[in-house]
C-alpha cells in the first residue's frame, strides 16, 4: 500500500471543483486518509517546489500556489502514486487527455488544478511537509474486501 500527497491547487478550490475531483479518487477505490484546507506559505511552497527553483516558471508557480487556499489530501491505495498521476493527466491542461482531471477541467498550462507526488521518495517527503503527526489516519475501510482481491493473502 502506498500513500501519496495530492494538492488541489488554488484554481481548483476557487472554481468549486474540490468535490468533483475528490469523487474521482473515491470512485476509483483510493482511500482519503488525510484532508486539510490551508494557505501555503512562501517558505513551504519554496521547499515543496525546490527542484524547480532555477526554472523560468518558478516565481509564477510559487506566487500561484500561495495566492489562495489549497486542499491537501493524503490518498492511499495499492499503486496509489502512479494511479493518481495517471488520473491527473499531463502537466499542461492544453495537452492532457480527456478523461483525466487536467484534461477534463482545465485548458491552462500554469493553472493545472492538481499536484501529485511523482515517486515514493517524493511522496514520503511531501507528506511530511504538509501533514503533522496524527493528521494522516489509515482508517479501516469496511469495503476494502470488495475493492481488492485479498483471497491470496495479498492485495491484488
Ligand atoms: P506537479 O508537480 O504540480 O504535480 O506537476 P507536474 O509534476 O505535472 O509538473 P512539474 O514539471 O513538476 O511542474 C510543476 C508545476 O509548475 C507549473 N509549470 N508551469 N508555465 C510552465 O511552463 C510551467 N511548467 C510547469 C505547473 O503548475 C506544474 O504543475
Ligand atoms: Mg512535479
Amino acid at each position: 500500500m502506498e500513500t501519496t500527497l495530492i494538492i488541489l491547487k488554488p484554481d481548483a478550490v476557487q472554481r468549486g471543483l474540490m468535490g468533483r475531483i475528490i469523487t474521482r479518487f473515491e470512485e476509483k477505490g483510493l482511500q482519503i486518509v488525510g484532508c486539510k484546507l490551508m494557505q501555503i506559505s512562501g517558505d513551504l511552497a519554496a521547499t515543496h517546489y525546490g527542484a524547480h527553483k532555477d526554472k523560468p516558471f518558478y516565481k509564477g508557480l510559487v506566487a500561484f500556489m500561495t495566492s489562495s487556499p489549497v486542499l491537501v489530501l493524503a490518498i492511499r491505495g495499492n499503486g496509489a502514486i502512479t494511479i493518481a498521476r495517471n488520473m491527473m493527466g499531463a502537466t499542461f491542461g492544453s495537452k492532457a487527455n480527456p478523461g483525466t482531471i487536467r484534461g477534463d477541467f482545465g485548458v491552462s498550462n500554469s493553472f493545472n488544478l492538481i499536484h501529485g507526488s511523482d515517486s515514493p521518495d517524493a511522496a514520503e517527503r511531501e507528506l511530511g511537509l504538509f501533514f503533522g503527526k496524527g493528521e494522516v489516519l489509515p482508517w479501516n475501510r469496511g469495503g476494502d474486501n470488495w475493492i481488492y482481491d485479498m483471497s491470496g493473502g495479498k492485495v491484488e
